[in-house]
């Protein structure tokens, strides 16, 4: 074996040494292993704005065989927004507690045929209204009534807390115990058929719905000018102002550019100044 020689011993040692070195600054310059890359380039995921709608008031805001929320509300908003580049998905709210849902943010929006009222401005803000309205009194066919004031001292069925409760609450007296109160306004309807009240006072356009679809139930109709001109509002959290533009700015778009037309004749056969709500709600 042949022994190393002293210059060769130190030429190793050195290379050891410098390796050594080496090994210890290349740490030092070598990055935090396995940090988590940035993930810049990936988009947040879009808002789906949650909107609000009591699903049992057709032909506005109904549920279809398959469940699915379908209504004249409904594609009005979806079409507003896709011009606002917004994503929108409904839930079905019960009408009592709509508001509330909205107040505390677990909806972003209601859409359920909402009257615009001085008294709902107070706790939340409007749309552009998107819809006219009326009351309108459904009756057996039988029925001796053909005004509004002949509902006096008759058992009348309303949905709680709409603009109908209000005006029959206004004609019967606060504490009168013929209003019967309902959750939905198709309740109302049926107790008029099985003759547990003798008339619902409820939106135009609904009422008018139910007593064609149900020819079985002989309803008649009384409209009355006496009734006070409504509009429809999409509902927004009171402040909400970036999201309300944006609703305001796809309104007027679906109404210039004539979408707006076509979903109101698909729903109710014509355009909308020919089809003002009087017209619409006489017989
Ligand atoms: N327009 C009426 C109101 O605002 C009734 C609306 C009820 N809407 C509904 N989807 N149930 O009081």
């Amino acid at each position: 074996m042949k022994p190393i020689s002293t210059r060769r011993f130190l030429q190793i040692a050195g290379l050891a040494v410098a390796g050594i070195l080496l090994a210890a600054c290349g740490k030092k310059e070598t990055p935090p292993p396995l940090a988590p890359a940035p993930v810049a380039s990936a988009p947040a995921p879009a808002k789906v704005y949650v909107v609000g709608t009591d699903a049992a008031y057709a032909p506005f805001e109904s549920q279809n065989e398959k469940g699915e929320i379908v209504g004249f509300d409904i594609e009005v908003v979806q079409a507003v927004a896709a011009k606002a580049g917004i994503q929108v998905k409904f839930v079905n709210t019960p009408w009592e507690g709509i508001f509330n849902a909205l107040g505390q943010g677990d909806r972003d929006m209601v859409v359920s045929a909402v009257t615009i009222t001085d008294e709902r401005k107070q706790t939340m803000d409007f749309s552009a209204p998107y819809f006219d309205a009326q009351q309108l009194i459904a009756v057996a066919e039988k029925s001796k009534v053909a005004k509004f004031a002949d509902l006096k001292k008759l058992k009348v069925g309303v949905q709680t807390g709409t603009t109908g409760d209000e005006a029959v609450t206004k004609l019967l007296g606060k504490a009168s115990t013929n209003i019967k109160r309902f959750e939905s306004t198709p309740l109302a309807l049926k107790e008029l058929e099985s003759g547990g009240v003798d008339a619902v006072v409820a939106d135009n356009g609904v009422v008018i719905h139910y007593v064609a679809n149900n020819p079985g139930g002989k309803f008649r109709t009384v409209a009355d000018k006496d009734f006070v001109p409504e509009q429809y509002g999409i509902a927004l959290k009171k402040g909400n102002t970036e999201l309300l533009e944006k609703i305001n700015k796809g309104l007027a778009d679906i109404k210039a550019d004539g979408s707006y037309d076509k979903i109101f004749a698909k729903y109710f056969g014509a355009a909308p100044a020919a089809a003002a709500p009087a017209t619409a709600a006489s017989k």
